[in-house]
C-alpha cells in the first residue's frame, strides 16, 4: 500500500540534500572505525558476505534462465524475451449471480460491488481443482476513492457499502479454456467476503471482554475483514488473510482521551480518511471502542466451502498483519512467520502446540488456536551485516508480561501484541513485509521495504539487520533456525540484499554487491519461493524514476538466487502500480501477478484496457510462448 509509503516519503529529507549525506557520513564513519574487524557492513557491500556463506560453495540454486528486462516507465507489463501476459480479472467484474458488467461511468454500486471482485487485489493462492481448473482466493486490501466513486469521497451510507464492498476477499473460480486461463463467473466456489460479512473470533482471546462491544456481547462474532494485504496457505487447504492498516477505518467526532494502546495501534479521531464512521457507527471509536480490538489479526477461510464462517485465530496475535508464512516442521509442529508492517515494529513466530497429521486433514483445522507466539530480536555487532538472534516468549507470566506491567491474562498480550513485544524486548524493524521460506533450505528471508524513522527516532537507532539511517531503498533479510528446527528460540541472521542506487552512490546507499545499474530498485514487499527455490521480489515502491530513484522505474518484479545472490529484473509493471500477489499453478507454467492501483492518485494509467478507461486493479496470467515453466 504505497499510500503511507509516500506519507513517509514526503516527510523525508532529500538524499541529495547536505544534512542528508551527513546522517549517511556519521552511520558510515561509525562503521569504518571497526577498521580491523574487517567483515563489517562495508566488506559485506564489497561481496564478501555472500562468498562467505556457508552454502554458496555447496551449490548453485534454482536456474534462472531468461534475459532480464530494463527498467521503463511504460503503462504496460514488460516482460523477458519468450514471455506473455492477460488480464484474468480486475476490481468490478462480475463473480456471482446478479452481478453487472463493470460501468465505467458509475463504477458501480454497493449492491453490484458486493457481486464482483474488490478494488486493490493484494495477496493470493491457488487451490488447485485438477488439470487447468482452480480456485483463485485474492485480497483486496482496499479501494481508490478517485476512482471507487465519482465524487472521489466517502459522502453517503450507499457510499459506505461501497467501499465496504470493495473491501475483504475474492474467490472465484479459473480454468484454461483454450491455452487460456479465464475467469469462471458464477461457479459454484465463488465468492465475497468484505467488510461486512460473518467471522468468528477463536483462541484464546476469544470472548474476553477487550473483544465485547454493544453489538456482541459474546466477544466472538464479527463483521467483516478488511485491509487485507498479503496471505498464506495451510498445508490443510485453508487460506490465511491477513489483516493490516485496521486502524485508519475507526475515527470519531468526538474528541478521545489520551490512550496508550490506541496511539501504538496508531488509531485516532481522524483516521485515514476512509470515512466510514459518519454512516457507521460501528467505526465510531468513541461509540465502540472495542470495535478495532476485533481487526489486526490473521483470518483463516475454507475455500472449498462457501458457507463456511472465516476464523480469526487470535493465537497468532493482532497487529498489522503482512502476511503469514506457513511452515511444517520436521517434527509435525506448525510454525507460522509474520510481519507487522510499520516503521519500527517486529517479527513474530507462532508455533503450534499440537502437530500436523498428513493422514486426517480434519484433525488439522484448530492447529492455529493453541501454540506459542514470539517475537524477534536480532542480535549484532556495530558494523557487521550478520548476527543471531532469539525467539522471546510472549506467554503472558513470563519475560514480564505480568498484570504489573499492563497484561492481566494472556487474552491481552495478544491483543497488545506490539505492547508485549516491546516488553520483552524485540528488535524494531524496517517495516517488515512479506516473510517467505525456501523450500528446501533451512531459511527464511523477510522483506523490510523501507523506514524513514530509522537513526531518527529514539528506539529506532541503526541496527545490523536495519543498518542505515533514513532508509529509503529497503533491505532483504535472510535467517536460519538453529540445527534447521523452526520451533527452536535461536537463529542466524545475514542480510540478503540491501537495495540502493549504485548510479547515485558510492556509500551503502549503492546497495549490497548484487545490486547494479541494471537490476536496482527499491521497497520489496511481496516475497515468495517457487517450488524450485527461485526467490520472486515484488516492490512498492517510489516510481518516479528520478532523483534517488533514478533509473528504477515503474514497480517491477525481479527473481533472485538464494545461494548466489544473484538477482534479474523479470517484470516491469503500469504507471503508479504496485506489484502485489504472486501465486503459481502446480505445474509453475503459469504464474498468477497482482497489479495493484495502476493510475492512483489519477497518475495518467489506463491499465489495463488502454485507450480511455479507468485504471482498474487487476490479476494478470503470465505464460511462456513455449509452454515452459515459469522462469527457467
Ligand atoms: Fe499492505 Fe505492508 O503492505
Ligand atoms: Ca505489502
Ligand atoms: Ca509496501
Amino acid at each position: 500500500m504505497i499510500d503511507f509509503d509516500q506519507q513517509d516519503q514526503a516527510n523525508h529529507p532529500r538524499l541529495d540534500t547536505p544534512e542528508f549525506q551527513k546522517l549517511i557520513e556519521a552511520s558510515l564513519s561509525r562503521r569504518q572505525m571497526m577498521g580491523a574487524a574487517g567483515v563489517g557492513l562495508l566488506s559485506f557491500l564489497a561481496g564478501e558476505s555472500l562468498a562467505n556463506s556457508p552454502t554458496a560453495n555447496t551449490a548453485t540454486g534454482p536456474i534462472i534462465g531468461f534475459q532480464p528486462i530494463a527498467a521503463n516507465s511504460l503503462d504496460t507489463i514488460t516482460l523477458p524475451e519468450g514471455y506473455q501476459w492477460q488480464t484474468l480479472a480486475s476490481w468490478g467484474d462480475a463473480i456471482l449471480p446478479g452481478g453487472v458488467a463493470f460501468d465505467k461511468q458509475t463504477r458501480g454500486t454497493a449492491q453490484s460491488q458486493s457481486l464482483s471482485i474488490g478494488d486493490n487485489n493484494d495477496g493470493m493462492s491457488f487451490f488447485s481443482l485438477g488439470k487447468d481448473r482452480g480456485v483463485l482466493v485474492v485480497n483486496n486490501e482496499y479501494a481508490n476513492y478517485e476512482y471507487l466513486f465519482a465524487t472521489g469521497k466517502c459522502q453517503s451510507l450507499e457510499d459506505t457499502r461501497k467501499a465496504q464492498a470493495a473491501h475483504g476477499i475474492s474467490v472465484f473460480e479459473v480454468r484454461k479454456v483454450a491455452g487460456n486461463w479465464k475467469l469462471q463467473p458464477n461457479a459454484p466456489l465463488n465468492r465475497r467476503l468484505t467488510a461486512n460479512s460473518n467471522m468468528r473470533l477463536s483462541g484464546p482471546a476469544a470472548g474476553h471482554a477487550l473483544l465485547k462491544t454493544m453489538a456482541d456481547t459474546s466477544g466472538t462474532q464479527v463483521l467483516g475483514t478488511f485491509n487485507n494485504c498479503a496471505n498464506g496457505q495451510t498445508p490443510w487447504g485453508t487460506y490465511l488473510t491477513c489483516e493490516e492498516n485496521f486502524n485508519g477505518y475507526f475515527g470519531s467526532q468526538e474528541t478521545l482521551a489520551d490512550n496508550a494502546v490506541f496511539k501504538r495501534y496508531g488509531i485516532s479521531a481522524r483516521g485515514f480518511g476512509a470515512n466510514w464512521f459518519p454512516f457507521d457507527e460501528r467505526f465510531d471509536i468513541a461509540k465502540n471502542p472495542n470495535e478495532p480490538n476485533r481487526f489486526g489479526w490473521v483470518v483463516e477461510i475454507d475455500p472449498m466451502n462457501p458457507n463456511s464462517t472465516p476464523i480469526k485465530r487470535t493465537a497468532l496475535g493482532r497487529f498489522k498483519h503482512e502476511n503469514a508464512e506457513v511452515v511444517v516442521n520436521a517434527d509435525g509442529h506448525v510454525v507460522v512467520y509474520m510481519g507487522d508492517d510499520e516503521k519500527g515494529e517486529h517479527i513474530y513466530k507462532f508455533v503450534s502446540s499440537k502437530k500436523f497429521d498428513r493422514k486426517n486433514m480434519a484433525s488439522n483445522r484448530d492447529l492455529l488456536d493453541d501454540g506459542v507466539l514470539y517475537a524477534a530480536r536480532f542480535s549484532s555487532v556495530e558494523g557487521q551485516a550478520k548476527g543471531e538472534g532469539e525467539w522471546l516468549e510472549l506467554t503472558h507470566g513470563k519475560n514480564g508480561l505480568t498484570e504489573q506491567a499492563g497484561f492481566k491474562d494472556q487474552a491481552e498480550v495478544l491483543i497488545h501484541a506490539r505492547l508485549a513485544a516491546t516488553v520483552v524486548g524485540a528488535t524494531t524493524m524496517d517495516r517488515p513485509e512479506w516473510v517467505a521460506a525456501h523450500p528446501t533450505l533451512p531459511q527464511i528471508f523477510v522483506t523490510l521495504t523501507n523506514n524513514s524513522d530509522r537513526g531518527v527516532k529514539p528506539n529506532q537507532a541503526v541496527n545490523g539487520p536495519n543498518p542505515r539511517a533514513k532508509n529509503v531503498y529497503g533491505q532483504i533479510v535472510r535467517w536460519s533456525p538453529m540445527n534447521g528446527d523452526h520451533t527452536a528460540r535461536t537463529f542466524t541472521w545475514d542480510i540478503f540484499v540491501l537495495a540502493g542506487n549504485p548510479s547515485k552512490h558510492q556509500d551503502a546507499y549503492r546497495g549490497s554487491a548484487n545490486v547494479t545499474a541494471d537490476n536496482m530498485f527499491n521497497s520489496p514487499d511481496g516475497l515468495s519461493f517457487d517450488r524450485d527455490g527461485r526467490m520472486w521480489i515484488q516492490t512498492d515502491g517510489d516510481y518516479s524514476n528520478a532523483k534517488a530513484f533514478e533509473g528504477m522505474g515503474n514497480n517491477q518484479m525481479l527473481c533472485g538466487n538464494a545461494l548466489t545472490g544473484e538477482i534479474k529484473r523479470f517484470m516491469v509493471g503500469p504507471v503508479a502500480c504496485e506489484i502485489t500477489g504472486i501465486a503459481f499453478t502446480p505445474d509453475q507454467k503459469t504464474v498468477f501477478v497482482g497489479i495493484q492501483h495502476p493510475g492512483e492518485k489519477l497518475a495518467p494509467s489506463h491499465f489495463p484496457e488502454g485507450g480511455d478507461a479507468v485504471p482498474r486493479s487487476s490479476v494478470v496470467t503470465i505464460t511462456r510462448r513455449d509452454g515452459g515453466v515459469i522462469g527457467t
